[in-house]
Order: C-alpha cells, then sequence, then structure tokens
C-alpha cells in the first residue's frame, strides 16, 4: 500500500472506529449479550473498505467526509453481519475471522445469527439518523435507503450469497450449469453490490448529480468485482495469518475465480476491471485520487 493511501485509510478508519464505539456503547435496556456479540466482531479488526468508499465518494463528490461518517459505519455494519452469517456451520463453516475465532464459536450460533440481525437492522437506523442529521431531502433519504436495502438484499448480497451455495459442488452439475456465468453472477451480487452502495450512499449525501453517480456505480461494480476475485486468489495463496481466515474455498467445493481460470488468468481479469473502475473516475479528476489508489491497492493487498 501507498504511504498516501495508508495514512489516508488510518485517518478516516480511525474517524469510523470511532463513531462505531459511540453506536455500539450499548444502552441500559439492551442485553449485555447481544451488544458483546455485535462489538466483537466489528472491533475484531476489519479493513474498513466500505466505511471509507463511503466517504471517498461523499469526499469527492464535495462532502466534508466527517458528515459520512455514520452512514460509512452503517455499510460497516452491514459487512460485518455478512461475514458473521457467512461463517455459520450452515453456510461456510469457519473458525478464524479478521484473525479471531468466529463469532459462533465464542458466542454460540443463535447468538452470532442475533448479532447478524442487530448488525443489519441499527444500520439502516445509523444510515436514517445521519440523513436526518444532514437534512436531506425527504426524496434524497428514500433513495439513500433504497440503495442499501438493495446492495444488502436478494438483489445484492443475499441473492449472491444464495447463489455462491447453490453453485457449491459445481463440478458434477449437469451441461444445463454455465459454470461462468453464474459465477460472474455471484461476485456482482455477494460483492460487488455492497461495495456499489458504499459508493452510491456516500454520493447521495453529497448530492451528486445523476452522472457522478453513474459513474461512482460503474467503478464499483469494476473494483467489487475485481475485489472478490483477488480475495478468491488469496484463498489459495494468501498467507493465513496475514489474511485472519483460513481460506475455506476448496473444501466447500466453491465456485471462485482461482479454481475456474487458475491463479494468473483470474489475476490477469482483476487487473483489467481495475483499469475499467479507474477510468470510469476521470470526470472527478484530483479528487479522486484516494478512489484511484483504493482501486490499485484491492489487487495487490495480501489481505
Ligand atoms: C471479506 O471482506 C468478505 C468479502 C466480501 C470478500 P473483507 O476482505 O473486506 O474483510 P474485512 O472487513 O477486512 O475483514
Ligand atoms: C463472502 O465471500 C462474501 C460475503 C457476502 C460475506 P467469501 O465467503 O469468499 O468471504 P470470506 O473469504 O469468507 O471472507
Ligand atoms: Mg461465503
Ligand atoms: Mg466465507
Ligand atoms: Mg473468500
Amino acid at each position: 500500500m501507498s504511504a498516501t493511501l495508508d495514512a489516508y485509510m488510518t485517518s478516516r478508519g480511525a474517524l469510523v472506529d470511532a463513531e462505531l464505539k459511540v453506536l455500539l456503547r450499548g444502552r441500559s435496556e439492551e442485553p449485555k449479550a447481544i451488544v458483546a456479540a455485535m462489538s466483537y466482531s466489528i472491533f475484531a479488526g476489519g479493513k474498513r473498505l466500505r466505511p471509507v468508499l463511503v466517504m471517498a465518494a461523499a469526499e469527492c463528490c464535495g462532502l466534508n467526509p466527517r458528515k459520512a461518517v455514520k452512514t460509512a459505519c452503517a455499510l460497516e455494519m452491514i459487512h460485518t453481519y455478512s461475514l458473521i452469517h457467512d461463517d455459520l456451520p450452515a453456510m461456510d463453516d469457519d473458525d478464524l475471522r479478521r484473525g479471531k475465532p468466529t463469532n459462533h464459536k465464542v458466542f454460540g450460533e443463535a447468538m452470532a445469527i442475533l448479532a447478524g440481525d442487530g448488525l443489519l437492522t441499527y444500520a439502516f437506523e445509523a444510515a436514517a439518523v445521519n440523513a436526518a442529521k444532514l437534512k436531506l431531502s425527504g426524496r434524497a433519504t428514500a433513495e439513500l435507503m433504497k440503495v442499501i436495502a438493495r446492495g444488502a438484499g436478494v438483489q445484492g448480497m443475499v441473492g449472491g450469497q444464495v447463489a455462491d451455495l447453490e453453485a457449491e459442488g459445481w463440478k458434477k452439475k449437469n451441461h444445463g450449469f454455465n459454470p461462468k456465468k453464474a459465477l460472474e453472477y455471484i461476485h456482482l451480487h455477494k460483492t460487488a453490490a455492497l461495495i456499489t452502495a458504499s459508493l452510491e450512499a456516500g454520493a447521495i449525501l453529497a448530492g451528486a448529480a445523476p452522472d457522478r453517480l453513474r459513474r461512482l456505480r460503474a467503478y464499483g461494480k469494476a473494483i467489487g468485482l475485481a475485489f472478490q476475485i483477488a480475495d478468491d486468489v488469496l484463498d489459495v495463496i494468501g498467507d493465513k495469518k496475514k489474511l485472519g481466515k483460513r481460506g475455506s474455498d476448496a473444501q466447500n467445493d466453491k465456485l471462485t475465480y482461482a479454481r475456474l481460470y487458475g491463479i494468473a488468468d483470474s489475476r490477469a481479469m482483476a487487473a483489467a476491471l481495475i483499469a475499467e473502475g479507474r477510468c470510469a473516475l476521470k470526470p472527478f479528476g484530483a479528487k479522486a485520487r484516494p478512489l484511484h489508489d483504493l482501486a490499485n491497492y484491492i489487487i495487490t493487498r495480501e489481505k
């Protein structure tokens, strides 16, 4: 990671962490167990890519990034919920995440499911509170909530996770199954959709014009797909210690870029997507520097 991006992610990440601490401080009427389970995964050491993207998009559309922090936290809460559920025995059945035992290993399956539910719903409360605080119009607020719900839901991440599960054991599927098509669908939905929603959310908060929104959407789709391709590659060749997760794709017979196309071709495809994504940023000029740097980082990262 370049020194500039490192400094950028550290400063934005600190804003996110401080706000998450406030959001998850736990009110007296809340059961302590659920607050503990939610906080455990939220503060386990994620990269904070999605919240940083919310702020970077807001910033490059002219909004002070501090005004986007609560919305950024909403996207991180949705992402963290998705990881808690993704690791459950009924899904990928993983026991290590962000370098720590997975949520269900510590708190049990029932509490892990509820911690995910709690984070997902709290995210919408936080996003709504921030929209009100910024005095966003009713129309913009509705659009914002719709974009986040879509990115997280059946048309986005949840739909992708379903397709991901259905494609397990793909080698034995009948000839009507098109693995290349299925794989692109999975990755665009389970991962690129929430990344795109993060960028759109930042842009909506900033009151961005339709063309700018369109361009950030195109950037998000391309870098989001590249992000999951890189994740697939790291599952095979990454340093598990750095990754903080063990990698269970082969064990679960997952349909992934690394397994379908091999490492070299996957890397080439991811690099082409990053170039495509960066191209969409042209009209933003120098203001999009962090988004360019983040794009490059996505395919060179080791964790
Ligand atoms: C992991 O996301 C899940 C995927 C969508 C590939 P990250 O690699 O962003 O995980 P954290 O947030 O840094 O733990
Ligand atoms: C998960 O993809 C994407 C999510 C929506 C959580 P993976 O199952 O490949 O993510 P990791 O490798 O467990 O982080
Ligand atoms: Mg999974
Ligand atoms: Mg997984
Ligand atoms: Mg993975």
